[in-house]
C-alpha cells in the first residue's frame, strides 16, 4: 500500500477503520478489560507463571519447526489482517490503560505495522562457491526469545517484534511494561488467534498476568531463553545487556531538529509540529527539541502557529516545567534529580495547558517556547508534546548544541534545509540510527518515507530498524569439492 501519511490521510485511515468495525466517528469503548480478557473472552498465551509461559511459546517453537517458509508466512498474512482488523480497539486501548497518546493516531500506527514489518521474505540465505566447493549461510532461528516491552507504543510493540520474531521461526515470550498489560496482553492474545487460525499452533507467543522485575528475571535466566530484546528506557536495555546472553537494546533517545535558513521554512514548521504530535509525541523518534537559524526563527514559529502550535511565555513555560517535570531522589545516589512526571507523558497539548490555566481548543496539537539550550525542556526527553526552539547563530553552533542534546544515545535526528554540506555534516557528526531530511520524524519509521517499520530501533546494539534477520542466529554449511556446478 503506497503511503503519504499526511494529518488528513491517516484521519481518512482512522475514519475507514472505524467504519469497517461499525464505529463510525467513535473508536469502539472496551466494557471490560483486564490482564487475562477482553469483554469476557480469556485471552490465548497468558500465565501467571513466567515458566509457563516459556514453556508454552518453546512447545509453539518446536510446533512451528515443522512448518515450511510459505506455511510461515500464511501466519504473518493473518496477523496483519487481524491487526487492521482490530487497530481500534487495541488503539482504545492503549489510550485507556495508560492514559498516554491518541487513539486516532494509535489506530494509524498498528496499520502501519501491519502494512510495513517485513516478513519470511527478510529470512535470507547466502551461498559462496569456489574451488574448495559450496559453503551455504543461512539465518536459523533462535529459539525462544524474550521481549521487554514499553508502555509507549504497547500493542503496536509486541505485534511488530511478533511479526518479525515468528518470521524468523522463533516462539516469543513478553514481560511487558507493567502499565500497559492489558493492551500488551490483548496484542498477544491477538497473534495467537490469528496464528492458530492461519494452522499454526494454539500458542506461539506468551505473557505472564502480573509482568513485574522479577518475572523479568526469571525470563533472563531461563536456559530456554537463548535471545532477549528490550524496547524501552535505559534501565530495561542495560539489563539485558546484563544478561550473559546475546540481546538486542532498543533505549530511548532525545531527537534534535536543525533548521537552517535554506530550508522550505513554511514545511519546515508543518513537518516538525507533524513529526512532534504524532501520538503525543510517545514514539521515541519524534521531533525533541529545535536548533533554528536565528534569522529564519520567527518565520518557523509562525507557521509553527498556523498548524496547531501554541507559543507560551517563558514564565509560563517556567511554570509548565514545575508540573511536567518531578524531583524525584535517585535511589542508588541518594541525590533528587528532576525526572518528566508520569502524569504529563503522553498527555494532550490542551490538558498540558490546562495545568498551569491556560484554556485551549482543540485545534492546538503543540506548546512551542523559545528557550535557552541549557532549559529542561530541551536537555529531558519530555515524550509529550511540548516543543522547546533555541535560536541559533549558524551551523557551526547548531550542530554542537544539537549533538549535545543528543547527548550521544545515536538514536534520531532531524534536519531541514536545501544545503547539502550542512546536512551531511549534521549527519555524520550526530551518528544517528535514524536521520530524516526534509520531513515529519515518522518518515524515518516509514509513514511517507520509504523502508520497512519497527518500534524497535536498537541503536546501542547496532540492529538499527530491527526486522525478521535481526532475530536470527548464522549458519553455516559446507560441501567440499561437490556442488559447484561450473
Ligand atoms: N517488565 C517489567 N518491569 C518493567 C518493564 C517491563 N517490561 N518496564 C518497566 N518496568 C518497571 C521499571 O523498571 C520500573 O520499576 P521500578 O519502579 O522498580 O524502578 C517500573 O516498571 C515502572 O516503570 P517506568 O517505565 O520506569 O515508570 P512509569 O511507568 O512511571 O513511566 C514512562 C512511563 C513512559 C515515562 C517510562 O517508561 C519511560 O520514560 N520510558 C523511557 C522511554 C521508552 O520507554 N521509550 C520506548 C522506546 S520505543
Amino acid at each position: 500500500m503506497a503511503m503519504n501519511w499526511t494529518e488528513a490521510q491517516i484521519n481518512q485511515v482512522v475514519t475507514s477503520v472505524l467504519n469497517q468495525l461499525g464505529h463510525a466517528g467513535d473508536a469502539p469503548k472496551a466494557k471490560t478489560y483486564n490482564a487475562t480478557s477482553y469483554e469476557g473472552r480469556a485471552f490465548v498465551g497468558v500465565y501467571s507463571d513466567m515458566k509457563d509461559a516459556i514453556a508454552a511459546a518453546e512447545a509453539g517453537y518446536k510446533a512451528i519447526r515443522s512448518m515450511s517458509v510459505a506455511e510461515r508466512e500464511k501466519l504473518i498474512t493473518r496477523i496483519r489482517e487481524k491487526t487492521r482488523e482490530e487497530a481500534a480497539i487495541m488503539a482504545y486501548l492503549g489510550v485507556a490503560e495508560t492514559k498516554m497518546g491518541r487513539v486516532d493516531h494509535k489506530t494509524a500506527k498498528h496499520i502501519l505495522v501491519a502494512d510495513k514489518t517485513p516478513g519470511t521474505e527478510d529470512i535470507t540465505s547466502y551461498a559462496k562457491t569456489g574451488d574448495f566447493g559450496l559453503t551455504l549461510v543461512e539465518m536459523a532461528p533462535f529459539g525462544v526469545v524474550g521481549a521487554i516491552t514499553p508502555s509507549t507504543n504497547p500493542s503496536e510493540t509486541v505485534i511488530c517484534n511478533s511479526m518479525g520474531m515468528i518470521a524468523a521461526g522463533n516462539g516469543v515470550v513478553f514481560n511487558p511494561h507493567p502499565g500497559a498489560i492489558a493492551t500488551s496482553n490483548y496484542a498477544v492474545d491477538l497473534v495467537n488467534r490469528a496464528c492458530y487460525e492461519a494452522g499454526g499452533p494454539k500458542v506461539l507467543v506468551a505473557s505472564v498476568e502480573k509482568p513485574t522485575l522479577e518475572t523479568a528475571d526469571v525470563m533472563y535466566k531461563h536456559p530456554s531463553i537463548r535471545l532477549l530484546v528490550c524496547t524501552g528506557g535505559p534501565g530495561g536495555v542495560k539489563s539485558v545487556l546484563s544478561s550473559g546472553k546475546k540481546a538486542i537494546g532498543a533505549g530511548a533517545g532525545n531527537p534534535p531538529v536543525i533548521v537552517d535558513d535554506t530550508a522550505d521554512i513554511e514545511k519546515a514548521g508543518k513537518d516538525i509540529i507533524d513529526g512532534c504530535t504524532f501520538d503525543n509525541n510517545l514514539p521515541c523518534i519524534a521531533e525533541k527539541e529545535v536548533f533554528a537559524f536565528a534569522n529564519i526563527a520567527d518565520r518557523l514559529m509562525a507557521s509553527m502557529k498556523q498548524n496547531g502550535a501554541y507559543q507560551i511565555t517563558s514564565e509560563q513555560a517556567e511554570a509548565l516545567a514545575k508540573v511536567v517535570l518531578v524531583e524525584k531522589i535517585n535511589p542508588k545516589t541518594g541525590i533528587a534529580q528532576k525526572t518528566i512526571s508520569r502524569d504529563a507523558v503522553g498527555r494532550d497539548a490542551k490538558v498540558l495547558l490546562a495545568k498551569i490555566g491556560v484554556t485551549v481548543g482543540d485545534d492546538v496539537r503543540c506548546i512551542i517556547c523559545e528557550t535557552d539550550f541549557n532549559h529542561p525542556f530541551v536537555q529531558e526527553e519530555l515524550m509529550m508534546p511540548i516543543l522547546p526552539i533555541v535560536r541559533v547563530r549558524d551551523i557551526d553552533e547548531a550542530i554542537d548544541l544539537a549533538c549535545k542534546a543528543e547527548g550521544g544515545r545515536r538514536h534520531t535526528a532531524h534536519m531541514h534545509s536545501k544545503n547539502v554540506d550542512h546536512l551531511s555534516r549534521f549527519a555524520r557528526a550526530v551518528e544517528t540510527t535514524i536521520f530524516v531530511k526534509n520531513a515529519p520524524s515518522y518518515a524515518g519509521i516509514g509513514f511517507g518515507g520509504e523502508g520497512h517499520t519497527t518500534f524497535t530501533i536498537a541503536g546501542p546494539t547496532g540492529e538499527g530498524i530491527t526486522s525478521a534477520k535481526s532475530f536470527t542466529r548464522l549458519r553455516r554449511c559446507v560441501m567440499v569439492d561437490n556442488f559447484r556446478i561450473i
